[in-house]
């Protein structure tokens, strides 16, 4: 039998309740919403109406028009941060993110179009709000951190950082990759301008799904062009939410299976947050009393999100990865997608195995990864 524990690459299994609602997409509402007028078409858009209030629910966002659906988390990072900087702008990031953030704006300071600073982590893992406002420049633009390191899954400062970027007026984008459906968020309590997140992960969709939240007040311009089913006259692309950055035809399918696996996540979130802090503390507990294990994770539950990172002496993490996907147990090893975080941590040439519970995971399973990695050791 497999044990599933690489939850933060995607969720698995995904609900009964996500499989039949992309299977009644297919079939009751299979159409093109906002291009065709008849009856199945605004049955889908009806659909698409629903998801979009169901994930602004979820949120907290002012209004359903403000939650833009993309195709995944690096979609949504892509389509916020092509379409707020201007050439000339500063952004302030951190070494932690997601080479969904770090390769984006890589390339722009490559092309020399952008200004880039990344700030380093401090002791306990997270980069404070002081250090973001301590590298403002007169050009910054743009403030970007990720809400939940995918490395470490401790949880960084975003309220504080929210708070100070809005008093220097500077924009701020909020990566919620690691942090939506497993931990409340509320876009307007933290006072981000932009919040990026999969569906295919916390919030048990399919794979090919995600949304941006855009706050009133913060204009963008479309990262891709083409038809939106609005303002069809023109030849230039409309700029309303939010059609305007949603071009060309809407994955139908995979959005509904994105509502009924956000509805399941909204109904179920104290329940589900305190079930994955008990199992991630006694995968946490059981890593640290090793003797050969190094953890990479907060050890306070309330810091992290459902992530534990770890290495034993001498091995390399994908040969520890492997070696539990012989037991039956999947894992991540290697590097995360994340080459600053694997710097800071000195990893960078080791990786480090990552295992990542969800609330459907047993204390068994738990117990059955710490036996395989005790035996490996
Ligand atoms: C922190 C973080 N940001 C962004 C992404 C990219 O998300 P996606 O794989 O949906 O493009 C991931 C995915 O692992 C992630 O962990």
């Amino acid at each position: 039998m497999e044990i599933y524990l690489d939850n933060a690459a995607t969720s698995h299994p995904k609900p009964q309740a996500v499989v039949d609602a992309v299977m009644q997409a297919l079939t009751t509402y299979n159409a093109n919403p906002g291009r065709s007028g008849h009856q199945r078409a605004l049955r889908g858009a009806r659909l698409l109406l629903s998801a979009r209030e169901s994930l602004a629910r979820l949120l907290n966002a002012e209004d359903s028009d403000r939650i833009v659906f993309c195709f995944n988390g690096t979609d949504a990072l892509n389509t916020a941060i092509k379409g707020s900087l201007r050439v000339g702008d500063h952004v302030v990031s951190t070494m932690m993110e997601h080479n969904s953030v770090l390769r984006v704006l890589k390339e722009l300071e490559k092309s020399g179009l952008i200004e880039v600073t990344l700030l380093e982590p401090d002791g306990s893992g997270t980069v404070p709000a002081e250090s973001f406002e301590a590298a403002l420049r007169p050009n910054t633009s743009l403030a970007i951190s990720t809400h939940a390191s995918n490395v470490t899954g401790a949880i960084q400062p975003v309220a504080a950082i929210g708070e100070a970027m809005r008093r220097h007026g500077v924009r701020y984008l909020i990566d919620g990759a690691q942090a939506v459906g497993h931990i409340p968020v509320d876009v307007r309590a933290l006072k981000c301008s932009l919040y990026a997140f999969p569906g295919h992960k916390g919030l048990l969709g399919p794979q090919g799904t995600g949304g941006l939240y855009v706050a009133p007040g913060t204009p963008l311009r479309a990262f891709r062009e083409g038809g939106t089913g609005s303002s069809s006259e023109s030849m230039l692309q409309p700029v309303d939410m939010p059609e305007g950055y949603e071009s060309g035809t809407v994955n139908l399918p995979g959005v509904a299976g994105l509502e009924a696996g956000a509805s399941l996540v909204q109904a179920q979130m104290n329940e589900r947050m305190r079930r994955e802090r008990a199992l991630t503390q006694a995968l946490y507990e059981g890593l640290s009393h090793m003797d050969n294990a190094v953890v990479y994770s907060p050890s306070e539950p309330a810091a992290r999100v459902s992530v534990v990172s770890f290495n034993l002496d001498g091995a390399s993490s994908e040969s520890v990865s492997d070696y539990l996907d012989t037991q039956g147990i999947a894992v991540r090893g290697g590097l995360h997608c994340a080459p600053g975080m694997h710097q800071a941590l000195g990893t960078l040439r080791s990786g480090a195995v990552r295992v990542s519970p969800s609330w459907q995971n047993s204390f068994e399973d738990i117990e059955a990864l710490l036996s395989a990695v005790k035996r490996y050791g």
